[in-house]
């Protein structure tokens, strides 16, 4: 018997990978957390199966879940929305699985900071502009922010934020980013990315406050921060230059080894 952690994406039930459907399509018992997974990745499961919406049980129901399964020998898909490696509360019930015994796999899922720069049709890594994409969240209810880890300095590194759980909180975005950013940075939100009702609102950190009064985004949104979002005049990457010399496309005229 193994529960099976699953990634089911962002939303849209195709962005599943074929393992994961594979996964629950075998699965006697699928544990699936709540608004976030669409209920036609649940037509994967085997006819009969235990289907239960872990989104109002706590830590300990969920595991008592796991440890009847366990007893009876029957398989668990643990399904959460996106990836597993990011605000999945996967660690918790993996410290809880390894102390009762019971075997785990996981396998990933499409995170919704893709899905959103999907929608909106571009790299959040460019040439010159930036390098890093910085997965991050304001402090919420259920967890506070480690103190390093502030929004402010890491608009310092002038870096692509993709800043979760964080819809609510956006003056205090927009007070702790325009230091560093300045005040024309532009900005995307993108609500339900790949969900039918997806939308997508583009500003600056100057006028996103206005941009988003009225348009009744409470949550499931990301707000995307950084000079690639308008970036136009980057520097073209030299892995796809004709002098450039790597192991699938080495350079041999030059004479030089090859680099990638
Ligand atoms: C609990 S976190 C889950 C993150 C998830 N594990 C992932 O890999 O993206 C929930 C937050 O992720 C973001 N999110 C999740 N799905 C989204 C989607 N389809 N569109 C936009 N943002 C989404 C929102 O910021 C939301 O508040």
């Amino acid at each position: 018997m193994t529960v099976h952690f699953i990634g089911a994406g962002p939303g849209a039930p195709d962005l599943l990978t074929l393992r994961g459907r594979d996964l629950i399509a075998r699965c006697p018992v699928c544990l699936y957390a709540g608004s976030l997974v669409p209920e036609a990745i649940l037509a994967h499961c085997p006819p009969g199966a235990r289907i239960v919406n872990t989104a109002p049980l706590d830590l300990e129901a969920i595991i008592a879940e796991c440890m009847r399964a366990h007893g009876a020998g029957l398989d668990v898909a643990r399904l959460h929305s996106g990836d597993l490696s990011v605000w999945s509360a996967m660690g918790e019930q993996l410290r809880c699985l390894r102390a009762r015994g019971i075997p785990f796999t996981v396998t990933p899922g499409v995170p919704a900071f893709a899905a959103a720069a999907a929608s909106l049709g571009g790299e959040l890594t460019l040439p010159g502009v930036a390098q890093s994409v910085v997965l991050t969240r304001t402090p919420g209810r259920a967890s506070a922010m480690p103190s390093g880890e502030r929004l402010a300095a890491f608009a310092a590194t002038g870096a692509t934020l993709a800043i979760h759980l964080s819809i609510h909180n956006v003056s205090q975005v927009v007070a702790d980013l325009t230091p560093a950013y300045g005040p024309d940075c532009p900005v995307a939100v993108v609500y339900r990315a790949s969900w039918p009702d997806e939308r997508i609102i583009r500003a600056t950190l100057a006028t996103l406050e206005a941009s988003l009064a009225g348009a009744m985004i409470e949550r499931t949104a990301l707000i995307l921060v950084g000079p690639v979002l308008a970036a136009t005049d980057f520097d073209t990457s030299r892995l796809y230059a004709a002098d450039y010399d790597r192991r699938f496309r080495p350079a041999r005229a030059t004479g030089r080894g090859t680099n990638d």
